[in-house]
């Protein structure tokens, strides 16, 4: 297919594509994923600070049992996640959320379901504290890195100027270099958007022209296809408690602002097609029914089958290339090593 030639929809009495007029609709509203990361604020992506965060990412025994590792709930071979409803963590306890993708969460304004966290660098200092994740204490963290030659030498490449480089910050900060790294560029909707006409096909088309057309665009764009701003999940009609649970009420918890109630962040959509559950409550298994339910709440909308079968073929179209992570051989262990606890 030539770029501007008219292209038939395959399926419905669907009005024909202009490739060049979608695609320029397109480039105002979403970026492709970038090949290398962007630059941080405060931080630098060394090859060193990259790969003392990878191996930061694969260690286990910065949880306080040792059995789970940032990639226990944000996995390298799962998009980047657990395919959880909500992840399983300290002592098999069930979290309160669905646990997000890391893969380009570096896009994201801002971390977390509600956003609150500022950058990854701050995220990073969550998962390890938090009770249900790996409910470790800063102090046994880096207790437990100094305990390795192994790591001391991997601070201090990453942190060449500091004298005292083992630090949780420091942890943090190379844990954010690392999942910068973690870009899925090249899927079919990019080519796309950098005028491959052929990359989607027809019913993609014209998912994407109803995702723009229905209005998911007004909180899905951007290089992340969301993850840019806030609002009511449930802006039209509150999902049933099953869906979204009252007792979780959101952005409020962070600003503690009446009109926060149940507001979230706008799921990044990006590798969506292979993270089910969705939502933060992780309730709901497939795509299609996510669709739809986004169409009744956040559009007072009831989408036809078609429309959704369509939005959905868009939304498997932005699947890029998963990144390749060697996973590392980790510093041996000592005898100043705390052990692991229940
Ligand atoms: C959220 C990274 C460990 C479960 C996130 C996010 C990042 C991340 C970047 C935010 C993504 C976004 O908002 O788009 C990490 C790192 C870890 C780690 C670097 C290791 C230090 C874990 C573990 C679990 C887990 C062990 C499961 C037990 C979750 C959940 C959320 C989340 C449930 C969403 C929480 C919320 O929105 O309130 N993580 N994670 N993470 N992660 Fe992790
Ligand atoms: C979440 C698609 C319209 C705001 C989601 C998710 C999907 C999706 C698949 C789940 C993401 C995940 O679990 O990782 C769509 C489609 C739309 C649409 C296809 C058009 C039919 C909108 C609109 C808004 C919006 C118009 C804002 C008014 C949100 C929010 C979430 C979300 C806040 C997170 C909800 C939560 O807390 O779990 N969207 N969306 N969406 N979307 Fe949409």
């Amino acid at each position: 297919m030539m770029s501007g030639h008219p292209v038939a929809a395959q399926d419905g009495d669907m009005a024909e594509i202009d490739d060049a007029q979608l695609i320029e609709r397109a480039n105002d509203l979403f970026d492709p994923i970038p090949t290398e990361p962007p630059e941080l604020d405060g931080n630098k992506v060394t090859p060193e600070r990259v790969q003392l965060g990878r191996m930061l990412f694969f260690d286990p025994r910065l949880s306080a049992s040792h059995a789970i590792s940032c990639n226990s709930c944000h996995q390298m071979g799962l998009g980047g996640d657990d395919n959880q409803p909500t992840s399983i963590g300290h002592g098999w306890q069930r979290g309160p959320r669905n646990a997000p993708t890391v893969f380009n969460a570096v896009f994201n304004t801002a971390q977390f379901w509600d956003g609150r966290a500022e950058d990854l660098e701050q995220q990073a200092k969550g998962p390890v504290q938090a009770g249900v994740e790996m409910a470790n204490t800063p102090a046994r963290a880096v207790k437990t890195l100094k305990s390795m030659p192994g790591y001391v030498e991997a601070f201090g490449a990453a942190f060449p100027e500091e004298e005292d480089p083992v630090t949780f910050d420091n942890m943090a900060k190379a844990l954010e270099a690392f999942q910068a790294t973690l870009l899925t560029p090249n899927s079919p909707f990019d080519r796309y958007l950098k005028g491959e006409t052929d990359a989607l096909t027809a019913k993609q088309k014209q998912g994407l022209q109803e995702f723009m057309s229905t209005g998911c665009v007004g909180c899905h764009n951007g290089v992340n296809i969301g993850g840019q701003g806030y609002y009511p999940f449930g802006l039209i009609e509150k999902p049933g408690a099953d869906v979204l649970p009252r007792d979780d009420r959101g952005r409020f918890q962070v600003t503690k602002t009446a009109s926060d109630e149940y507001v979230f962040r706008a799921a990044p959509l990006r590798n969506i097609a292979i993270t089910q559950p969705y939502f933060h409550s992780g309730k709901v298994w497939s795509l299609e029914n996510a669709v739809a339910l986004m169409g009744v709440s956040q559009l007072g909308q009831e989408l036809s089958e078609d429309e959704i079968d369509r939005i959905v073929a868009f939304l498997q179209s932005v699947t890029g290339e998963q990144p390749r992570v060697e996973y590392p051989v980790l510093p041996e262990s000592t005898s100043e090593t705390p052990l692991p606890v229940e």
